[in-house]
């Protein structure tokens, strides 16, 4: 696997690839790798020529300098399972490649999206993603980008932001991961002490909770029980909420159209997030 830390090389690569008509996919992380992750290269793989990833933990997507701070770094074990995937190309930039002092920061109108869900209990946060992906597609002119359903609103913003910015990119968005237990893989669990990693597993209770009692009990009732369920495991919730397929939050549910739950929420320092397709 070829490693390119500085944005002007790893253009030239991209760049020389593309003339000789390569498909190229990417899957931009923050490393901290685990199989949620892989199973995205190995996506690109089966669908590109060359398939490219890039690890950079972005401070401007966090509004909470501690979790920055606290954000998992394993950069020789990401390595390791990056080559065992079979990936091609890691684009491994320092903050200065990326913001360099000449960056102009922009402001992306996300309008709704924005001041929903993650966004609102994470100001700034998908502004930070935008800063970042626009940043990271400037640099790797990818035909397909790869993204995980994990982290189901950020697909809708970068959705967003391929519209705003006239990016001639394909997204794919990739099922979730789970653990045996049913919770979600993320870089995060790491932080999880044993008996937290054992609760964890409720987030996905939660969701097979609403998942079986959706056509027979009324939303409300239901992410009151659901957020019941988590409190009496540990959790502090930020929310639980029913939306349909573009995000928009629902008080009813005609039984018919696709829906989808999402839950955020704490065990003591740890925020994990979710999503499940409920119908
Ligand atoms: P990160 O949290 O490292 O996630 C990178 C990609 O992996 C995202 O598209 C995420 O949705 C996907 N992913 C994470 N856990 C997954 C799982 N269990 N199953 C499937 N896919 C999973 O998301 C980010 O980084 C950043 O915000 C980024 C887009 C890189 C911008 O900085």
């Amino acid at each position: 696997m070829r490693i390119y830390r500085l944005a002007v090389e790893m253009t030239g690569f991209i760049d020389n690839q593309r003339k000789t008509g390569q498909k190229i996919g990417f899957v931009p992380t923050m490393g901290a790798l685990h199989q949620g992750h892989i199973s995205l290269i190995r996506q690109s793989k089966k669908e590109n020529d060359l398939s490219i990833c890039s690890i950079f933990v972005n401070p401007a997507q966090f509004n909470n300098p501690a979790d920055f701070q606290k954000y998992p770094i394993t950069i020789e074990n990401d390595i390791n399972l990056l080559e065992l995937a079979g990936c091609d190309v890691l684009f491994l930039p320092s903050i200065e490649e990326i913001y360099p002092s000449q960056f102009k920061k922009e402001q992306y109108d996300l309008g709704y999206l924005e001041t929903i869900l993650e966004g609102k209990y994470r100001p700034g946060h998908f502004q930070g993603v935008c800063q970042v992906v626009d940043r990271l597609l400037s640099i790797i002119d990818c035909n397909t980008l790869y993204l995980g359903r994990k982290d189901y609103q950020q697909c809708r913003v970068i959705e967003k932001l391929l519209q705003l910015k006239k990016y001639n990119i394909t997204l794919h968005i990739c099922e979730t991961i789970r653990e045996i237990d049913g919770l979600a893989m993320s870089s995060r669990n790491v932080r999880l002490s044993t008996s937290e990693r054992t609760q964890a597993a409720a987030i996905y209770e939660a969701f097979l909770y609403i998942q079986k009692n959706i056509k027979i009990v009324p939303l409300s009732d239901i992410k009151q029980a659901a957020e019941s369920l988590l409190t009496s495991k540990g959790f502090k919730v930020d929310y639980i909420e029913i939306a349909n397929d573009k995000l928009m939050p629902l008080d009813t549910w005609d039984g018919k159209s696709a829906i989808v739950a999402l839950i955020a929420a704490y065990l003591n320092e740890v925020r994990l997030i979710d999503n499940m397709m409920i119908a």
